[in-house]
Formats: structure tokens, sequence, C-alpha cells
């Protein structure tokens, strides 16, 4: 407890709130068993995944955002005039321009916060923490909302039972305030490994592929993902980040309170738990109710970390991540 007291953040602020949102339609591995050659027990064992929330074909993937974000400012006792940035981690956008950020704005009434989305894999929402704190000690801004958003679900292939599966819909928001010492930032590894790039895709609908009736035909909007390499990469790329982070901060493996991994699949998990050696009681995870839920996956871990009353201010927390790109990294912070 002593040494930890010595451990000044490298980028001060708070947490003040946090929220989530998860639509309401949920869809179980027994649902999926009834239109795909799949079964819960194949989903349950490979993946840890058991059920997973999904959008209504008539709802507006924006909507999710709005909500999360509402609830993390609801927290934090902060109007929407009081925001001062604005970042969204998403990886599909509510339209290619202008993107997510300003459906999600205008919605939240923010009409000069300056917005902007972060493309980053799965490991958006750590990039934008981290971001969105440099701006904080920068002087940039004094208040930012962070949210990761997701509806992958409106982008694979719902005939190919070894990605449909893993995806859930949902989105999270943090609310960070500066602070000039106390709980903060203690350490950033992100990194970015572009020789993994063809591992997870989405090969049409950008400039370099149009769509068109073929790119339609060939399925080339959907994801598409070579599992098995994700997965041997997943584990090393978030445990390497995770001891550089730790070592920028000045803490051991064994001073983390709370591990909170992106929820990609549980034996990823439980291999890194194992690697970094941290108790078992000490990793957030719920992947078994909302799946893969990628940028939003930490968030949403996060808010219901502290819904549920379990983080006290001072504790260390790990939020770690992985995904297209191939982005990586981790952020530690103390409560
Ligand atoms: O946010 C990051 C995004 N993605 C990830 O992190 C994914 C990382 N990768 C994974 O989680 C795992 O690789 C998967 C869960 C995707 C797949 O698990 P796996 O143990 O690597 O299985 P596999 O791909 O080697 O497939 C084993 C078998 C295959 O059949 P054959 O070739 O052995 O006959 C697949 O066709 O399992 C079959 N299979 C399925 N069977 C029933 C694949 N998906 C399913 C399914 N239900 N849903």
């Amino acid at each position: 407890m002593a040494r930890k007291a010595r451990i000044t953040p490298i980028i001060p602020l708070k947490v003040t709130g946090t929220g989530s949102f998860l639509p309401q339609k949920t869809l179980t591995n027994d649902d999926l068993a009834g239109f795909l050659d799949t079964s819960d027990e194949w989903i349950r064992t490979r993946t840890g995944i058991r059920s997973r929330h999904l959008l209504e074909p008539g709802e507006i993937p924006s909507r999710m955002g709005v909500v999360a974000s509402q609830r993390a400012l609801a927290m934090a006792g902060k109007k929407p005039a009081e925001v001062d940035l604005f970042l969204v981690a998403t990886n599909v956008p509510e339209e290619p321009i202008p993107g997510t950020a300003p459906h999600v704005a205008l919605e939240l009434g923010l009409r000069r916060t300056p917005f902007a989305d972060i493309t980053a894999g799965c490991a958006g929402f750590v990039y934008a923490l981290s971001l969105a704190g440099a701006w904080l000690q920068a002087g940039l801004a004094r208040t930012a909302l962070v949210l990761g958003t997701e509806a992958l679900s409106r982008f694979v292939d719902w005939s190919d039972r070894s990605t449909c599966v893993l995806f859930g819909d949902g989105a999270g928001a943090v609310v960070l305030e500066r602070r000039t010492e106390g709980s903060g930032i203690l350490g950033v590894a992100l990194r970015g490994d572009p020789t993994k790039l063809d591992l997870l895709r989405i090969e049409a609908g950008g400039v370099r592929l149009p769509a068109s009736g073929e790119t339609v035909q060939a399925k080339k909007h959907f994801l598409k993902m070579e599992g098995k390499g994700l997965f041997r990469a997943a584990v090393g790329m978030m445990a390497e980040a995770t001891r550089a982070a730790a070592a920028q901060a000045g803490i051991d493996l064994t001073d983390i309170h709370w591990l909170i991994p992106h929820q990609a699949n549980l034996r990823i998990i439980d291999a890194l738990v194992k690697r970094l050696k941290i108790p078992e009681e000490r990793v957030v995870v719920n992947i078994d109710r909302v799946a893969n839920t990628s940028t939003a996956s930490i968030p949403i871990a996060l808010d219901e970390l502290v819904r549920a009353g379990k983080i006290e201010d001072g504790q260390i927390l790990a939020l770690t991540a992985f995904g297209a790109g191939a982005c990586y990294g981790t952020v530690i912070l103390r409560w």
C-alpha cells in the first residue's frame, strides 16, 4: 500500500460517470441452433457465450450510444453542454459520412462540442480513452465523454456460423473529468500490427471496393474473420501490452484489483489471465450474457462493475483489448 501511494498518474483524471445500453431483444444459442448448423454446447464450450442482445431491424443504432451517454452523464451530474470533447469508438459507423459521433451528438443536444469517431478495431475504446485523457491533461478540455458503440449484427453473415454466433450489439460510455492529482491513467500501451490486418475485415463498402451488385452478391459487405489466427495473436498481444502499461505505471501485475479484458472469447480471457497470473476473482467477465460487443465491451463491463458497487476509490484497473487492424493495447487506471 505504501508503494502505491507514491504512484502519480501520468494523466490525472476522474471517471465520474459510466453508462451502458443493451437492446431489449436477446438471442440465445438455442435460438441460433434453430436456423444454423450449431449447438448451445459448441458455442458455450468454444466461446463462453450463452446469449447476446441484438438490435431489431427498425432500431436506430445511434440510439444505443445516446442512452449509454445519457446514463453516464446523469451519474456524473453533468449536462451535455458541459462536455468539452466527445469521442466515439466504433468500427462500423452509423453512415459512412458523417460517421456516428454527429448522430449521437445531435440527439444528446451537443452543439459546439468537438466530436469524432475513432476506429481502432475492438481496441477503439482504450484508444479513445487515452486520447481523451491526453486532451484533459493538455488543458484542451475539462470534461470528456467517451463512448463505445457497436452494432455488428448488421454486418455479420447470419448464415456463417463461424462468425455470427460471436457478436452482440451494445454501447457503453464514460465521463472523464480533469483532476490535478490522485486518480487517473497510470500507464498506456497502445499498439498496432498492420501485418495482421487480414485477420478481421469487411472488404467492401469503402473506397478500395465500393458497393456494387457484385460486392453484394459475393457477400463482401459482411465481416470475415480468421478466427484461429486472431485467437492465437490475441493472448500474446494483450499480455504484452498489459505488462508494458504496468511497467510504465510502476506497478506489479499483482497490484491490479480489476482486469477488464475485451470480451471476445472466454478461452482467450482464461489464457490471458493464466499468463498474467491474475486471480480469477479480479477478472470481469460478462461475455456469457452480451457476447462480443466490440468497442462497447469494456465500457459495458466497467459500467456493470461500477453499478454493482464493486470498485473502490484508489483501486487499480487494467483495461485491455485487441481487434481488427490489428490494434491492441492496455490502459491502467487508478479509480
Ligand atoms: O473482437 C475480436 C474478434 N474475434 C475474435 O476474437 C475471435 C477469436 N477466435 C475465436 O474466438 C475462435 O477461433 C472461434 C470461436 C471463432 C472458433 O473456435 P475454434 O476453436 O478456433 O474453432 P475452429 O475455427 O477451429 O473450428 C472447429 C470446427 C470446424 O469444423 P471442422 O473443420 O473441424 O469440421 C468449424 O467448422 O468447428 C466448426 N464450427 C462450428 N461448429 C458449430 C465453427 N463455428 C461453429 C459453430 N457451431 N458456431
